[in-house]
């Protein structure tokens, strides 16, 4: 049998996972999610776009130090200043790659950038050479090349690998293609393009029509050696090829793919949760790897048949992905050094002793009430610990909830308001409903409640519950993630985390609107 090919995973949770409007990540968690990305083993980490916004310059830079044995990317649109920007972004990286792009399609071309063919590739030739100038490692992607015409494809994508680009990156920016067309793409693009063998060639598929990884894994049969992916399949729209589907279709069905990744699989329910907790997006149940169903049989059948022989009903182990069986690894009496090592081994380390400090004292008001801490609570925990102190205008001080068979419930709170400590009251038509308005009778955020959810992060009745808020304000979309074993404390915690995103917005722009 012949070893493996390697396939490049490239992850772009960071940069176009971050896309996905209301996941807006500071700089911190950014470097969080990167060391968490680093643990799994991925190639390249695509850490944002470095010109959009100074917060998104510094988040760059910020991961380029903190990453050591992934590669870090930053993109940037074919323009001198955004290659520059980017070139800096990079500077203390161990590996840095320049990922540049233009669109080629014939309607981004005359409606959106109103050049023509030849400006364009003239504009891509000249981005490579001066990304060039600043790293070896420059990716080059032809903007909605699923809606490009195939011959100026072949004339784009020779001139820049000419120019010195190393990967050239296809992507279905608009999710509008199917598997079978696409790895075609791929394959005449591999056969066409004489100085072919020169590039990586690369996959980029949106989601649209839930295609993602289907169109990813066509191409992949048909010669693309890297694959741009996210955790969660987390992303612009619809999200873009889930990471973990990706990996996992091509190790468990190494005998059609006949590659594989450097990727460690056990990390992938970490990174999921992780990725989850801070953008206050939930997996859904369903969800094929990282979903919470995702290894569970139901059926009288099936539970018959794995007991018997895993394998009757089962193409992977669950292990082999991160599941562990709900371990209880920390308790009341657990020290800070064992509480260390445990996020150490869960891949969370502390920038500073003081963020280490909030988090064991937010450990040990979760050991009173609960008596098992499980990963999943330590993860949650630990988000909770490490919100941006510093952009958190608003803070819970107490919160007591009347609510009562026959009676309409009631809230009394107080908030920290800049310092400054306010009262507030409401009644609502539920206990959460009461806390919200009393929150909003303080703040007065204007904003309007999109999306409300809870889980329970843990089974058993002293689990924590999870809640995800998501608030609009004039077209402006942010989420708010809360944890406690009180679900009314933990949705007032969600409720003001976005708020304090409101608060705060995070003014960025998307590459492919051109409108930075
Ligand atoms: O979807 C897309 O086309 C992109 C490019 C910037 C690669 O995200
Ligand atoms: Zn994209």
């Amino acid at each position: 049998m012949t070893s493996p090919e390697p396939l490049i995973i490239f992850d772009t949770t960071l940069r176009d996972g971050e896309q996905s409007p209301g996941a807006s990540m500071t700089r911190d968690e950014k470097v969080r999610i990167a060391r968490a990305l680093e643990r799994l083993r991925v190639d390249v980490i695509e850490a944002g776009f470095p010109i959009a916004s100074p917060g998104d310059f510094a988040a760059v830079k910020a991961v380029a130090e903190a990453v050591r044995d992934s590669t870090v990317c930053g993109l940037a649109r074919a323009l001198d200043a955004d290659i520059d920007r980017a070139g800096e972004a990079l500077r203390g990286a161990n590996a840095a790659r320049i990922h540049t792009f233009i669109a080629t399609s014939p309607i981004h071309m005359e409606k959106k950038l109103r050049m023509t063919p030849a400006q364009v590739i003239e504009q891509a030739v000249h981005a490579v050479r001066r990304a060039r100038q600043y790293t070896d490692d420059v990716e080059f992607s032809p903007e909605d090349a699923g809606r490009s015409e195939i011959d100026f494809l072949c004339r784009v994508l020779e001139a820049v690998i000419a120019a010195g680009a190393r990967t050239v990156n296809i992507p279905d920016t608009v999710g509008y293609a199917v598997p079978h067309q696409f790895g075609r793409l791929i394959a005449q693009l591999r056969e066409r393009i004489p100085n072919a063998d020169l590039a990586v060639f690369s996959v980029h598929c949106h989601n649209d029509l839930g295609l993602a990884v289907a169109n990813s894994l066509a191409a992949v049969r048909n010669g693309a050696r890297q694959v741009e992916c996210t955790i969660n399949g987390l992303g612009e729209r619809a999200g873009n090829a889930a990471l973990e589907e990706i990996v996992m279709a091509v190790r468990t069905r190494q005998d059609h793919f006949q590659c594989d990744t450097r990727v460690d699989s056990t990390q992938i329910v970490n990174c999921s949760r992780l990725v989850s907790t801070i953008t206050g997006f939930p997996v859904q149940p369903n969800k094929a790897i990282v979903g919470a169903n995702a290894f569970a049989h139901e059926s009288g059948i099936h539970q018959d048949g794995v007991l018997k022989h895993r394998e009757t009903y089962e193409i992977m182990r669950a292990e082999e992905v991160g599941w562990t069986q709900n371990r209880m690894v920390l308790g009341k009496h657990s020290g800070r050094n064992a509480f260390r090592a445990r996020l150490l081994e869960l891949g969370i380390s502390f920038a500073t002793e003081e963020e280490l400090n909030a988090a064991f004292s937010r450990f040990k008001d979760l050991a009173d009430k609960k008596h098992e801490i499980f990963n999943e609570d330590l993860q949650a925990l630990v988000t909770d610990a490490t919100l941006d102190a510093a952009n958190e205008r608003v803070k819970l001080v107490s919160l007591r909830v009347c609510s009562e068979t026959g009676e309409t419930p009631r809230a009394d709170l107080v908030l920290l308001c800049d310092g400054e400590e306010e009262p507030g009251t409401a009644i609502g038509s539920g206990p959460v409903d009461a806390t919200f308005r009393a929150i909003e009778s303080i703040v007065n955020s204007g904003t309007t409640l999109r999306l409300y959810s809870v889980n329970a992060i843990t089974s058993g009745t002293d689990a924590q519950g999870e809640v995800t808020v998501r608030l609009e304000k004039g077209g402006q979309i942010v989420n708010g993630a809360g944890a406690d074993t009180d679900i009314v404390i933990a949705s007032a915690k969600a409720y003001l985390n976005a708020i304090n995103k409101v608060l705060h917005p995070r003014a960025r722009a998307h590459p492919q609107k051109g409108d930075v």
